[in-house]
């Protein structure tokens, strides 16, 4: 096998995606203990221990504790590479939570047994689906009373319309958890209290009549019994291309079930992917060096306006200086500095393979989903998708004298991919799409920052945006309530104001085909 090949069968880069609290930062500081990045748990979480990594980024970023060094944490584990990126959640959420999914090859989905599937989750899993890609679940908080485990497995299946395979079993759960009975590598793993598990090979559990004849136990085998015969049976090839989403159940406050589950995890998951061009698919063992930028983190440094752009390697090697062309412009840029994530610290980069995730530095010349390449031979990968906007605001400029400034901020963030721009049909208002909060805030501060423009925000609020499929629509059928804008393409889109205006004007409109672009395959 020649070394290409070797590193990226030993690549895993996934993302872990969560509704906030489900235990996301919790399991990650285990991953990265495991690693040996981090010595103890409690160190990666800013907000709430202040321990945010030092760094010079936007001051924004600092006063919501977003440490950018962890949206990408890479570490050894078992001669594995491991790449974890960071898709941040609450107000934090942006459309970079949705492109960081772009970049990766698996995911693994945390629930709460508390809780079930929430919202956040949802949305996620969706694009995630969109891609095709493998979908890990782990249970988590088992040492709390939660909902049943056969209910959670319908829940899956139901809300999120996939496949469900428990890879354990727990018996218990709260004050009664004995442990999990791990049916893929045929050990029960006894749950005895903080960071302590005690592995028993099934062929020994019988001699371990305090927990072979513990009625909870024997409760949970009945369930398991049902399973057996009524469940789904495992299917790699469903794994692999995000049919079925194997299931783990554990406690990753308590670094129970973490571990296996993150063996078979790397086990199972897929390696670095081929990826798709506009013309064909480019496979990671290609000589020839290609790669994306899914993500450009701006102002990390205000007095030199730098920006970094973030780069999913797919194919070749990167090597540190490198002369490569960027698709969109044809201009030949040399890549001199560079940068790895790992854990905690950006580091200089010399080498990288497929699947790697580096930080470039930006001098004003990318585009969110620009492709890069080395050689003569143009690679042009298929477009990030744009992802459907929840929040709107009108924007207008504070002094009517800025105006020019106003215009030239917009349409450069707008490129970059910061925020999406309407403009609303009939009046030409400058709308603002985004799909959190955090957008509309940094827009703010770099209009300010950038461009020396204070922004006026009027809320329109939540909507629910569709497009239409025909552009010549009766542009009478609309008003306050489902609003008409036309995105930076010029096509129609309408904004509803809920579920129920949407469905109140597809009743009486059943001719016009309103797209959800969020609900493509
Ligand atoms: P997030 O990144 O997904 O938002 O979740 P995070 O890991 O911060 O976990 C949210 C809360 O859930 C934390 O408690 C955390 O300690 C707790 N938690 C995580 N895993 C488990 C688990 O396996 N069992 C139980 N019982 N709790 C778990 P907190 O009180 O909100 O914060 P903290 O003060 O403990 O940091």
């Amino acid at each position: 096998m020649n070394n290409l090949t070797n590193e990226i069968d030993r690549r895993r880069t996934f993302a872990i995606i969560s509704h906030p609290d489900a235990g996301k930062t919790t399991l990650t500081e285990k991953l990265l203990v495991f690693g040996n990045v981090i010595r103890s748990a409690g160190t990666v979480k800013g907000k709430k221990s202040g321990k945010f990594a030092t760094s010079d980024w936007m001051e924004i970023e600092k006063k919501r504790g977003i440490s950018v060094t962890s949206s990408v944490m890479s570490f050894e584990y078992m001669d594995r590479h491991i790449n974890i990126l960071d898709t941040p959640g609450h107000e934090d959420f942006s459309e970079d939570t949705y492109r960081t999914l772009t970049a990766v090859d698996s995911a693994v989905m945390i629930i709460d047994c508390t809780k079930g599937v929430e919202p956040q989750t949802i949305k996620l899993f969706k694009v995630c689906r969109m891609r095709g890609i493998p979908i890990f679940t782990f249970i988590n908080k088992l040492d709390r009373e939660g909902k049943e485990p056969l209910e959670l497995l319908e829940e899956i299946e139901e809300v999120l319309g996939i496949e469900s395979y428990a890879m354990n079993w727990p018996v218990g759960m709260g004050k009664r958890f004995l442990g999990v009975y791990d049916r893929y590598n045929e050990v029960f793993i006894r749950w005895q209290g903080k960071e302590e598990e005690q592995h028993i090979p099934f062929s020994e559990l019988d001699d371990v009549k305090e927990i072979s004849e513990h009625p909870t136990f024997v409760q949970a085998k009945d369930d398991f019994e049902l399973l057996e015969e009524a469940g789904n049976d495992f299917s790699i090839e469903k794994v692999k291309n995000g049919l079925q989403t194997p299931v783990f159940f554990g406690s990753a406050i308590a670094n129970f079930g973490v571990e296996m589950f993150f063996r078979t995890f790397i086990d199972l998951a897929n390696e670095p992917q081929p990826r798709q061009t506009v013309a064909e698919s480019v496979k990671p063992q290609s000589e020839q060096f290609s790669g994306f930028i899914f993500k450009i983190q701006a102002n990390m440094n205000p007095a030199h306006r730098d920006r970094l752009a973030f780069l999913r390697v797919c194919s070749g090697v990167f090597e540190r200086g490198m002369t490569v062309k960027v698709s969109r412009t044809d201009k030949a840029i040399k890549l001199t500095q560079s940068q790895q994530f790992l854990a905690s610290d950006r580091e200089t980069v010399e080498h990288a393979y497929p699947g790697d995730i580096i930080g470039i530095y930006d001098p004003g010349v990318y585009q969110i989903g620009d492709s890069l390449y080395s050689g003569n031979q143009q690679v042009e990968f298929d477009e990030i998708p744009t992802f459907a906007p929840e929040l709107f605001v009108k924007v207008t400029a504070k002094n009517v004298m800025k105006g020019k400034q106003f215009g030239k901020g917009i349409t450069q963030l707008v490129q970059e991919g910061a925020i999406q721009l309407y403009r609303q049909y009939g009046t030409d208002d400058y709308i603002l799409g985004a799909v959190g909060q955090l957008q509309l805030d940094v827009f703010e501060y770099r209009m300010k920052g950038e461009y020396n423009v204070e922004v006026v925000y009027q809320m329109i609020g939540s909507k629910i945006p569709r497009w239409l499929e025909d552009q010549k629509v009766d542009t009478n059928l609309f008003d306050s309530r489902n609003m008409l804008v036309k995105d930076r393409n010029g096509d129609y889109v309408a904004l509803f104001d809920n579920d129920f205006s949407l469905r109140w004007f597809q009743d009486k409109n059943p001719k016009i085909k309103l797209i959800d672009i969020m609900a493509q395959d």
